[in-house]
């Protein structure tokens, strides 16, 4: 059981986490405490990106002698392997840590283990603390080591009659800036964004994430493109001067399969409705995100094709926010076949 102490410092070391979303791929997030012997909190840590150090060894760094004898609070098991850096469990053995108290235990095969090392060492530890917060931060890269493919969520922006594109087959801008702003930070915290081949070649986006000021950032998602007709050599995928692009003739298993290879965690499918609908069909797609515009048309293509035919075919989802982001209105939803349990993040 953890102390009253050790419950808040993993609170903190949660939120510590988080500030390493979207930088530490193909890593999880991770965060971490140190306590002293009297419980004051003397170090703080977080892993800020892959091949850099890990959360417990950044705490430790700062908390110094101080760590002896007393706790690290840490939202993932310590790994005992050597990969890139150290193993964790080696640094707090030598640091004289006398408790180790973690929130989620290691799921992946090669650095799992590293609570029974810690224990063969003396050291006490603990398990399961403020999983469900956890957790939630680090849903992502959970998914995708435990499930064995990337997380997908499959985002659009539609009129409020579900129109993804008019007749004629204008659709940019369909949504609005704050809206597409809040795309670009999405992209932002995914390792690839995907899209079908007809929206490729119907809008010859960039799928870049660029700043306020459209310049592109320093790190940028895999721009895949799944199908099989050729883009023209001037297609903006095809520039790969800010970031990569990756063609794939595949169904979406294979397409998630390959880039799971590619140790790709989190995936944005930004359509379009074609494909979707192979995903959705194919119960590859985990997260809906909608951005709905007070607009109306009443033609053009509608934000999904597949060929349900009767309303129990359909695909029921559970509502997990409601927003409004500028003047549209943003629904987050998710299929239902994923236990309501965790769908209260
Ligand atoms: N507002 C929005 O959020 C948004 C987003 C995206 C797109 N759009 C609009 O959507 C329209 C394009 O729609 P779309 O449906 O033609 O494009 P799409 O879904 O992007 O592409 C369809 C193509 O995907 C390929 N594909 C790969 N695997 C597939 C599979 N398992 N099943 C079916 N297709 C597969 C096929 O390409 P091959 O034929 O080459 O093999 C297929 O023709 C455009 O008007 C665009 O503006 C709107």
């Amino acid at each position: 059981v953890a102390t009253a102490i050790e419950a808040h410092a993993m609170r903190r070391a949660v939120e510590l986490s988080a500030e390493g979303l979207g930088r530490t791929s193909p890593n999880p997030v991770v965060g971490a405490v140190v306590l002293d012997r009297d419980q004051n909190v003397v170090g703080e840590g977080f892993h800020a990106a892959a091949g850099g150090p890990h959360a417990e060894v950044v705490a430790l760094a700062e908390a110094g002698e101080r760590a002896r004898g007393g706790s690290v609070v840490v939202t993932l098991e310590p790994c005992s392997h050597t990969g890139r850096t150290g193993a964790c469990t080696d640094a707090l053995i030598a640091a004289g840590v006398a408790r180790v108290i973690f929130a989620v235990e290691d799921p992946n095969g090669v650095a799992a283990g590293g609570a029974q090392a810690l224990r063969s060492a003396g050291v006490q530890v603990e398990g399961g603390i403020l999983t469900r917060e956890a957790e939630a931060v680090n849903e992502i890269w959970l998914h995708a080591i435990r499930v064995g493919r990337p997380f997908v969520v499959w985002k659009y922006a539609s009129t409020l009659d579900g129109r993804v594109a008019a007749p004629d087959g204008t659709s940019r801008w369909i949504s609005g800036p704050q809206s597409r702003a809040e795309v670009h930070r999405l992209r932002s915290l995914v390792d690839a964004v995907i899209v079908g081949t007809g929206t490729a070649l119907a809008d010859d986006p960039a799928l870049t994430v660029r700043d306020e000021d459209d310049v592109p950032t320093q790190r940028q998602p895999l721009r895949v493109v799944v199908g099989s007709r050729p883009l023209p050599p001037h297609a903006k995928l095809l520039d790969t001067t800010h970031a990569d692009t990756l063609t794939l003739d595949l169904d979406p298993a294979g397409v998630l399969a390959a880039l799971h290879k590619l140790e790709i965690r989190g995936v944005l499918l930004e359509g379009g409705p074609t494909l979707a609908g192979a995903f959705l069909r194919a119960g590859l797609v985990d997260e809906v995100r909608s951005y709905l515009a007070p607009t109306l048309l009443g033609a053009g293509p509608a934000a999904l094709v597949t060929d349900v035919g009767t309303l129990a075919e359909g695909t029921r989802l559970v509502i997990r926010d409601i927003a409004r982001v500028g003047g549209d209105i943003r629904v987050i939803a998710r299929p239902s076949r994923i236990p309501s349990s965790d769908v209260e993040g």
